[in-house]
């Protein structure tokens, strides 16, 4: 019996993923406080991934702009305007993408950026500006707002709570030259990138941070170029694409992470998110998309209790909706589907990609407990091959009891295990948050 994830999946540039199994991003809490390049810690985290037979390797949130970092640990990459530190941290970047290819990074027979591909992972990096959702003293001074399409602030409740004045704040509405500096930032990330080896870069258009927020109408009230309908709220994605087009080879992968939804009353709505998918496919230069949903209003991505009953039965979260896209995509399409969300069997992800629902499947949290995992899910001599299921422990009595702070204390679980990796330890249910932190701060 042979499984139909081990089949390879050619994008639409021609790149191939040896199977369909994708490391879905996560964000690794492993550079230096305020935002850094690449260290020993992610070498050796992406060496263990590199290692487990993944299709393609999405890396954790990149900042392009040190200012607007998801954390305080992020790994950036230095303003455009910055030349010096722009070639300061280009040799850890380069060592990063050659090692989550599995290749000896003193190897210079591997010059190439694009050469070899097919028979191991596209290795991706994701593009990040977390806007809205920018945590005080995540780059930005606690005194500075964040940056929205509008000065729309975020609720986690039915009002904005007390932790979400703390810990974001009410954003700044962009100026127009802001925007265009936003979109410069995303182009020349993504060259900086390619020029650092990686196969291709993914814009983080979904969960809630900045390129998520133009497209969601409860979040984006402008009347200018950038606001208005599904079309208008889109512009600033195409306009990065094309630009980031006209200066890389078609061989680079481009990819975008989009929500399905947001799952707050007024925001992105389904239909609305399908449109966005047809017009991905319009501009003929997108790969990839890969499907989630949820912000950290509803982190639904997180926590499937936030959707419908039906919709959580299902072991993928957004199958649903990646097979609507489907149907309104033209037959010739091959923007290719990556969905992630929920996945954890070996069965119920034949069953997504069989069905024709996911070209791909995304997995992340189980990549934390077990990096090797496609070793053990294409290897048809494991029967019903999963994921180890390990439930996060509970949060400690003094934690906030707060929806995102819920969400949130789940992540510090699962970037523990990540951190044990990366320090050359093996995962452990039974995490001390205690070394945790010890270990996050010094
Ligand atoms: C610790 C942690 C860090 C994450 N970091 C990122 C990130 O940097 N970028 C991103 O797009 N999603 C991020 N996610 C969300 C995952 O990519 C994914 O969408 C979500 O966990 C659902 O997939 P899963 O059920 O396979 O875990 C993160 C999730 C966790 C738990």
């Amino acid at each position: 019996m042979s499984t139909i994830l081990n089949q390879p999946l050619e994008l639409s540039n021609g790149a191939v993923m040896p199977n369909r199994l994708a490391k879905a991003p996560l964000e690794e809490c492993l550079a230096n406080f305020g935002g850094g390049p690449p260290n020993n810690l992610h070498f050796n985290l992406y060496d263990a991934w590199a290692k487990g037979q993944w299709g393609m390797i999405i890396t954790g949130n990149v900042g392009i702009d040190r200012r607007f970092l998801g954390i305080m640990f992020d790994v950036v990459i230095p303003d455009p305007a910055d030349v010096t530190k722009r070639a300061e941290y280009m040799p850890a970047f380069k060592k990063w993408a050659r090692i989550c290819k599995g290749i000896d990074p003193n190897d210079a027979r591997h010059d190439d950026p694009v050469a070899s591909r097919g028979d191991r992972a596209l290795v991706v990096a994701q593009l990040v500006h977390t806007g809205r959702q920018s945590i005080r003293c995540a780059g930005r001074a606690p005194w500075k707002p964040p940056m929205a399409p509008s000065a729309v602030p975020i609720k986690t409740s039915e009002e904005s709570s007390f932790a979400d004045k703390l810990l974001f704040g009410t954003p700044k509405e962009l100026t127009v030259a802001e925007i265009t500096d936003i979109i410069h930032r995303f182009i020349e990330g993504a060259v900086y990138c390619y020029e650092a080896g990686f196969d291709g870069i993914e814009l983080h258009a979904a969960h809630g941070y900045l390129l998520s927020s133009f497209l969601s109408p409860s979040v984006n009230l402008r009347t200018d170029q950038y606001g208005g309908d599904a079309d208008r709220r889109f512009r600033i994605i195409k306009e990065i694409i094309q630009g980031i087009r006209a200066k890389v080879p078609p061989s680079f992968v481009v990819g975008i992470k989009l929500n399905s939804g947001d799952f707050v009353r007024g925001g992105l709505s389904e239909e609305d998110a399908l449109l966005h998918v047809k017009m991905l496919d319009q501009t003929k230069a997108v790969d990839f998309v890969e499907i989630s949903g949820g912000t950290y209003e509803k982190p639904v991505f997180l926590d499937p209790k936030f959707m419908a009953e039906s919709t959580k039965l299902r072991e993928g979260l957004f199958t649903a909706f990646a097979q609507r896209c489907h149907t309104i995509l033209p037959q010739e399409s091959k923007l290719r589907l990556i969905v992630t969300g929920g996945f954890s069997t070996r069965r119920g992800m034949e069953e997504a990609v069989k069905k024709g629902d996911a070209d791909g499947v995304g997995i992340a949290r189980p990549a934390t407990l077990e990096p090797a995992l496609p070793k053990k899910l294409l290897d048809n001599a494991i029967p019903d091959a999963q994921a180890v299921q390990w439930e996060p422990s509970s949060p400690p009595f003094f934690f906030p009891r707060l929806p995102l702070t819920g969400a949130g204390w789940s992540m510090l679980w699962f970037t523990a295990q990540m951190q044990r990796i990366a320090r050359g330890e093996q995962p452990e249910p039974n995490i001390s948050m205690l070394s945790f932190f010890w270990h996050l701060l010094f």
